[in-house]
């Protein structure tokens, strides 16, 4: 993946640990096949259809904000993986929320055992292929954020903390078709400097309280678990939509 100032091709980004780091939790085979599959393909797919799309000279982030269509899909999938990839650590690197983000955690759903909970309810939500988030916003309330597909909180004026990838090819060859095995287990090798940092940066931007106030009720996202395990991922349009999660008014 290019840095946020350079121009075409985008570039795969490395990632930040060996296939095998995160086992047993994701299996190097899983890893393997995610990054250089998946996400490769992602951004090859994007490199493939930016020219004369009319956003070339965008950066990855701007294509993520401003993009419509497949050119959205492709981008918000490649900025989504790099950002899942940073939201997971190998457990000899293991760290804790810092006291600020425990105090959100706090104020928005109890304690971290709370928050674990409503981590795994949420993610039963979601129906179809998509994205967990772990989002801020300026006032420095927390919420999870089920999105279908290819969706991004950036897109709805929200910043992400961490993100968890609930496309079957995050989980399949290890957990078959127990998403909820998966999810119960990603919170135990979750990078929470990243998300220290990033809710840090969030609360310390001075450009953040226009652009990130949330356009709708911005609150704890109350859920209602759907029993079963979500569809197979292969006839799901990418970037189809936003399915925000209850709790958002949009
Ligand atoms: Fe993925």
């Amino acid at each position: 993946m290019k840095s946020e100032t350079s121009t075409l091709p985008f570039r795969l980004s490395p990632l930040p640990y060996a296939f095998d780091a995160l086992e047993p939790v994701v299996s190097a085979e899983t890893l393997e096949v995610h990054y250089d599959a998946h996400h490769r393909g992602y951004v090859e797919n994007l490199n493939k259809l930016l020219p004369g799309s009319g956003y070339e000279g965008l950066s990855l982030t701007e294509l993520v904000e401003k993009s419509e269509g497949p050119v959205l899909n492709q981008a918000a999938q490649a900025w989504n993986h790099d950002f899942y990839w940073k939201s997971m650590t190998p457990k000899a690197d293991l760290t804790t929320p810092d006291e600020k983000l425990v105090e959100a955690i706090r104020l928005s759903f109890g304690n971290l055992e709370s928050f674990r909970i409503e981590f795994e309810k949420t993610a039963h939500t979601l129906f179809g292929s998509g994205w967990l988030w772990l989002v801020t916003n300026p006032n420095r309330e927390l919420s999870l954020l089920v999105g279908n597909n290819a969706e991004n909180p950036l897109r709805h004026g929200l910043t992400p903390l961490i993100v968890c990838d609930l496309w079957e090819h995050a989980y399949y060859i290890d957990y078959r078709s127990s998403r909820n095995a998966y999810v119960a287990v990603f919170l135990d090798i979750l990078n929470w400097n990243f998300a220290n940092e990033n809710f840090r940066a969030a609360q310390s931007s001075p450009g953040l309280t226009t652009k990130m106030r949330p356009t709708g009720k911005f609150s704890v996202v109350k859920n209602t678990p759907i029993s079963g395990d979500p569809e197979p991922e292969k006839n799901h349009p990418e970037g189809s939509g936003f399915k925000s999660s209850l709790g958002f008014g949009y």
